[in-house]
Parts: structure tokens; C-alpha cells; sequence
């Protein structure tokens, strides 16, 4: 896959695309990715990318001409798939979203900065405007890195063991299930006995079931979408926590 990144501060990525597995596949070439100065398609001697907004009020407004510019000196821009500017004012990203992104052969990442970017480029340039919270950040860099490092994790050959990808949190919708390693008692802190006892299919059931656990205490709205056995999983959680209330009564 190939991302472009358009902002007008590319040194933002300098790090984070050099550093760990992401750092990785794009050195391997499982990832291209290529960060473009805004700036460079300003067309004024004074590199002007943002100006007063119509109608007045506080801020600035960035410029149409040098990001219709940006994306047209990207290779046949008619043909790329997906042009994404990053704003708080975006549907809100999702796991969901990530794997759509993820299977187009090419994206490009527009970071608007300032008081927010000129309508007419989310309405005639872009494909997608997306959020990465609801919280206002001073742009869309921080927000694009998001989506090239969690977009990384899903192109095949980027994580050598496919297993920690799905099991990752919203991998399949809910959140993963608590893990432990070496050693087994820590201060006095023990792990589960299941999952030192080698039985494959019990620990699956005991992951999945752990993983039920804590998305319905800390995230219940991901659970509208869950299988038969995830239902019955369910079902044996409400049964234990009724009886853990009657013993704390009894
Ligand atoms: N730019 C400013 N805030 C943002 C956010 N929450 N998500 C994406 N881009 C942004």
C-alpha cells in the first residue's frame, strides 16, 4: 500500500516512520510512505497556504489552491483511491474503517491545520474526512500517524505472528482479553491456572470469555454484534456475577 501525507509540517513523521515495526515495514517495503510540504504548492513569493476566513471571525482558513495542487501532482490523482482529511469534525475512526482503508491500494492523508481547511476541498477533493476522537488537536499529523501505524499492523507481512493481530483489541469488535507472562507469582499476584495448563481449546474459551468480561464493564456499547458462543459466554458471566452477589450477602 502507498500513503501520501500532506502537511505543512512534515517533520512531524521524521521519528515515528523510522521507529519500531512501523519503521520497519516501510524500510522492508511493505509500506510506502511519502510525507509532502503543503508549502512547496504555494504559488506567492511568501509560500501563502492559509488566509482570513469569508465572512469574517477569528483564525485562519488553509488555502484551496495549494492542496488541490498537493493532490494533483500525485500520480494521476483521479485514480487514487482514497483522500482522507483528517479534522474533528470526521466520522469517527473505527477498527472497521482501518480494514476498509487498509485493503486500498493507495491513500492520501490531508492535515488540516489552523481554524480548519477550505469546504471546498472536502467537498470536491476528498473521499473521507475522519476523526480520530472527539478532542481538538492543533492538526491532523498526530491524527494521520495514527492511521499509518494502525493501518501498518493490518498489511499482510508487517506482524510476523498474525495471532497478536487478532487478538487485538477490536480486532473482531470487543476488546482483548488480559495477558500475562513470566513469572507466574509476582509479589504474591498469580495467573490464572488455565492458561499454564496447555489445553488450547480452554484457553480460547477462557480468552474469549475474559475478553467479554472487560469489554461489557468497560465498553457495553461493543457488544451488539456478538456470536451464539459469545452469547452463552455472556449468559455464564450473569450467572457467576449473581452468585457472587449472593455469597457477598450470604
Ligand atoms: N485535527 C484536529 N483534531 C483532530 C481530531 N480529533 N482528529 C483528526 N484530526 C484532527
Amino acid at each position: 500500500m502507498r500513503i501520501d501525507v500532506l502537511t505543512l509540517f512534515p517533520e512531524m513523521f521524521e521519528g515515528p516512520l523510522r521507529a519500531s515495526l512501523l519503521g520497519r515495514a516501510i524500510q522492508d517495503g511493505k509500506l510506502d510512505v511519502a510525507v509532502t510540504d503543503i508549502r512547496d504548492f504555494a504559488t506567492d513569493k511568501h509560500r501563502t497556504v492559509d488566509d482570513a476566513p469569508f465572512g469574517g471571525g477569528a483564525g485562519m482558513v488553509m488555502k484551496c489552491e495549494p492542496l488541490f495542487a498537493a493532490v494533483e501532482s500525485l500520480r494521476g490523482a483521479n485514480s487514487i483511491d482514497r483522500i482522507v482529511l483528517l479534522s474533528p469534525k470526521g466520522r469517527r475512526l473505527t477498527q472497521a474503517a482501518l480494514r476498509e482503508l487498509a485493503q486500498a491500494p493507495d491513500a492520501v492523508l490531508i492535515c488540516g491545520r489552523y481554524e480548519g481547511v477550505d469546504e471546498r476541498v472536502r467537498d470536491a477533493l476528498c473521499t473521507d474526512e475522519i476523526s480520530i476522537g472527539d478532542y481538538v488537536l492543533s492538526g491532523g499529523e498526530l491524527a494521520a500517524l495514527v492511521i499509518i501505524e494502525a493501518v501498518s499492523r493490518l498489511i499482510s507481512g508487517v506482524i510476523g505472528d498474525w495471532d497478536s493481530v487478532t487478538t487485538d483489541s477490536f480486532y473482531d469488535g470487543i476488546l482483548g482479553p488480559p495477558q500475562y507472562t513470566r513469572p507466574a507469582v509476582f509479589r504474591g499476584m498469580g495467573v490464572p491456572a488455565v492458561l499454564r495448563e496447555g489445553n488450547h481449546a480452554a484457553i480460547r474459551r477462557f480468552r474469549r470469555k475474559e475478553a467479554l468480561r472487560v469489554t461489557r464493564a468497560r465498553r457495553p456499547d461493543l457488544l451488539s454484534a456478538c456470536s451464539e458462543e459469545d452469547l452463552d459466554l455472556l449468559a455464564e458471566l450473569e450467572r457467576e456475577g449473581s452468585e457472587s452477589e449472593r455469597e457477598k450477602e450470604a
